[in-house]
């Protein structure tokens, strides 16, 4: 076979048998020197680039990096986000939270699958949705942006809308790793240990990387001592040694690496979004030898090697521009928003429980945040979705007779209560309480752009502009001030004084109160849950927030959705969060660990949901196989008045009794009322391993496994068994 020198020819010898490695290797064997440094970061000036971003709304066209016309290479063009496109005005999903709730990762691929139809559409091949860093606290801003707290589960619904997207373009997962906090990211060092790095904040990364994701974006933050964008020990050793990550490493934007070499050399392949920092330096640290021309074009295979891989996917056919926002799309956004609201409580008031609402009664949809169009933070996740509808949308769009008010005034509201048959509050969060954050930049960081930009990529710059597809304002967004202004990690976890009043108000007018909260994570309830009979979790809902919460509070749907953290009883129960920590440990103990080990009762713990219907476990059977395996099967028993979806949890205790339980397996169980359905999950060998510290990798944890079939986290309906799992044979 001839070397290839050019892209299309190193596409035909990969297609004709030769690894994609060694066709890539053979390509970037022709590059020029130039052309290989030109890979190394994004293709656009840093100075007239970082204006472009902030003028008139961020991120409004997709960031392209290592094109390299001579030899035809394609390179990247990478475009956010978590929620939905966030160029031009796509489809605008429940957050990644809210889908998190679903416990439901063939749906997530569904998403995954819509979201990637819509990315190619407008231009890029490489999707920033993948977000799976760990809930470690309710307080962290982009809390929104994840799954929630447990690595097993974060892991399953990463990996699954990874698959979905990667039916149409390269999946990229952020951002490892230990970026669990918002303010400090720019500067704070995470320190944490080999067990708890390996255990708890890399399992879900590396399930995502054994999905075949395409590439990796590096955190802000540093890990024990060292910046993750330059960081040897996590990308070198772990992800690339020992996980065996075939795929490329990009940075988070501009700030995402401090040293040219040192990132180079610690295998991140490209500097995103500009000609920063590699662009000024990296020729020089060359020359001093810090770094060399091997790792040079070890980053630029690693790339090329990755595109060929997935050429045929990128290459594919695009669906034409119809499918943003188109109206299949819509409608899984409105199944999804309905299955990730979360049902906390529905007492009953005059012997039946005040949910589902019935069309024919009059509902007051009260609250600040009633009818506002409220999907979610304002930075790089942000969609400018054109057609969101409220909650009060949803709700006139059912109800028979329907009256509004702010509640502003909540006496007023009160006043208005009682004249309905029940009353919905809308409460909780906007983009202003929780979110992406800069705040002002540190000075070290404003060194690292260049005096002025290259002058020949001006030009190029500005055509590039002229291309980039318009973004339209849509009205009913336009007072929310869109960047990156705000947000930030939480002051509180708890709702204003005004709304808590509001909510009592209300409440102590109509006894048939629902308390809707729109949220990105765990809010404390403690002060005005014993006033009202009903609570939903309903998130950040996306363009159709209203008519999904609708289809479940007039119970066109009966909700399924599991909390995907728990939500402490007080901000006293919950390991400590520092928003301006330069310095933190993580440890084993956050979530429903934490809780547990301290004794603390959740207000509604991890895993927690309530449905139309009730369920029972029946025939639990847990056994350990031949290969190692251990298999929880049994049945779930529709014991109510409809037909619904369980979630069955399984959980292990491992033999050190010092070591957190971990959630090992869940599957979402359709059953008809009156019947029951098998279910049976499996749990590989790996699962239930433990991380030697000093030899560095993992081990069976030889001896009893206390596994727990359960409907949810610490339930005092489980069923349970002991697995004894053998020493492994000597050497
Ligand atoms: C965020 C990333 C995002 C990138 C590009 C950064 O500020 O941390 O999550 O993918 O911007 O928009």
């Amino acid at each position: 076979m001839n070397p290839a020198r050019n892209y299309r020819e190193a596409l035909a010898a990969a297609a004709e048998g030769m690894p994609a490695v060694e066709a890539a290797r053979a390509l970037v064997a022709t590059m020029t020197p130039h052309e290989k440094l030109w890979c190394l970061d994004g293709d656009a000036p840093a100075l007239l680039g970082l204006r472009d971003l902030f003028d008139d709304g961020y991120h409004k066209s997709p960031f392209p990096a290592a094109r390299v016309e001579r030899v035809g290479l394609p390179g990247i063009v990478f475009c956010d986000g978590p929620r939905g496109v966030v160029v031009g005005n796509a489809t605008c999903f429940p957050v990644t939270m809210a889908r998190g709730a679903t416990w439901d990762p063939a749906l997530e691929e569904r998403i995954g699958d819509a979201i990637g139809a819509e990315l190619r559409a407008v231009g890029a091949t490489l999707s920033g949705a993948v977000c799976v860093n760990l809930l470690r606290h309710p307080a962290w801003g982009r809390a929104q942006e994840t799954y929630g707290e447990d690595p097993f589960h974060v892991g399953e619904m990463g990996a699954a809308l990874t698959r979905g997207l990667q039916r149409h373009v390269m999946a990229c997962v952020k951002h490892l790793a230990c970026n669990s906090m918002e303010n400090a990211r720019f500067s704070v060092d995470i320190e944490v240990d080999e067990v708890a790095l390996h255990e708890v904040y890399l399992p879900h990364f590396r399930r995502v990387v054994d999905e075949g994701v395409a590439s990796i974006m590096t955190a802000y933050n540093a890990v024990n001592g060292e910046w993750c964008g330059q960081n040897l020990a996590l990308l070198d050793d772990v992800v690339r040694g020992e996980w065996g990550f075939e795929g490329f490493v990009i940075s988070d934007w501009i700030f995402g690496l401090r040293d040219a070499a040192a990132s180079l050399v610690a295998g991140l392949d490209i500097e995103m979004p500009y000609r920063m920092v590699r662009a000024q330096h990296l020729a020089a640290a060359l020359d001093r030898g810090d770094a060399s021309w091997a790792d040079v074009d070890a980053a630029v295979e690693r790339l090329v090697a990755t595109l060929v891989r997935f050429d045929a996917i990128v290459a594919a056919p695009v669906a034409g521009p119809g499918v943003v926002g188109s109206e299949p799309h819509r409608t899984l956004a409105r199944e999804v928003a309905a299955r990730s609201v979360v049902l906390l409580r529905n007492r009953p008031v005059g012997g039946a429980p005040v949910l589902p609402l019935h069309p024919g009664q009059r509902v007051a949809v009260l609250g600040p945040l009633a009818d506002v169009v409220n999907i979610g933070d304002g930075g790089s996740s942000d969609v400018w979705d054109l057609e969101c509808r409220t909650v009060l949308d949803g709700i006139a769009a059912v109800a028979r007779d329907v009256v509004h008010d702010d509640g502003s005034d909540p006496e007023r509201a009160a006043r208005l209560a009682a004249t309905c048959d029940a009353a919905v509050v809308v409460v909780g969060y906007t983009y202003r309480d929780e979110g992406e954050y800069i705040g002002s930049t540190d000075p070290a960081l404003a060194g690292l752009f260049p005096d002025q930009d290259e002058p020949d990529l001006i030009a190029r710059f500005e055509a590039h502009l002229v291309e980039r597809p318009p973004v339209v304002r849509p009205e009913r967004l336009a007072s929310r001030r869109r960047g990156l202004t705000e947000g930030g990690d939480r002051t509180s976890l708890r709702l204003t004084d005004e709304q808590v009043a509001l909510v009592r108000a209300v409440a102590s007018a109509n006894p048939q109160t629902i308390v809707v909260l729109q949220t990105g994570s765990a809010v404390v309830v403690a002060e005005w849950i014993d006033a009202v009979p009903a609570v939903v979790q309903a998130w950040y809902g996306g363009c159709e927030a209203g008519p999904g919460l609708a289809d479940v509070l007039f119970g066109v749907v009966n909700p399924t959705a599991r909390l995907p953290f728990s939500i402490p009883a007080d901000e006293a129960d919950l390991p400590a969060f520092d928003r301006d920590a330069t310095s933190f440990r993580y440890d084993r103990w956050h979530g429903w660990w934490h809780l547990a080990r301290h004794g603390s009762t959740p207000a509604f713990p991890f895993g927690f949901g309530l449905s139309y219907t009730t369920f029972a476990l029946d025939d639990v059977a847990i056994g350990l196989c031949a290969d190692g395996s251990v298999r929880a099967q049994g049945a779930v028993r529709n014991t109510g008045p409809r037909d619904g979806a369980d979630v069955v949890q399984v959980y292990a205790e491992l033999p050190d009794p010092d070591a957190p339980a971990r959630l090992v397996g869940f599957a979402r169980i359709e059953v008809r009322s009156g019947s029951s359905a098998r279910f049976e999950v499996v749990i590989p060998p790996g699962r239930l391993a433990t991380r030697d510290a000093e030899a560095r990798c993992w081990r069976p944890a030889a001896g009893p496994h206390r596994i727990v079939v359960a409907r949810h986290a610490g339930d005092p309906g489980a069923h349970a068994s002991t697995v004894t799992i053998a020493h492994p044979p000597p050497h």
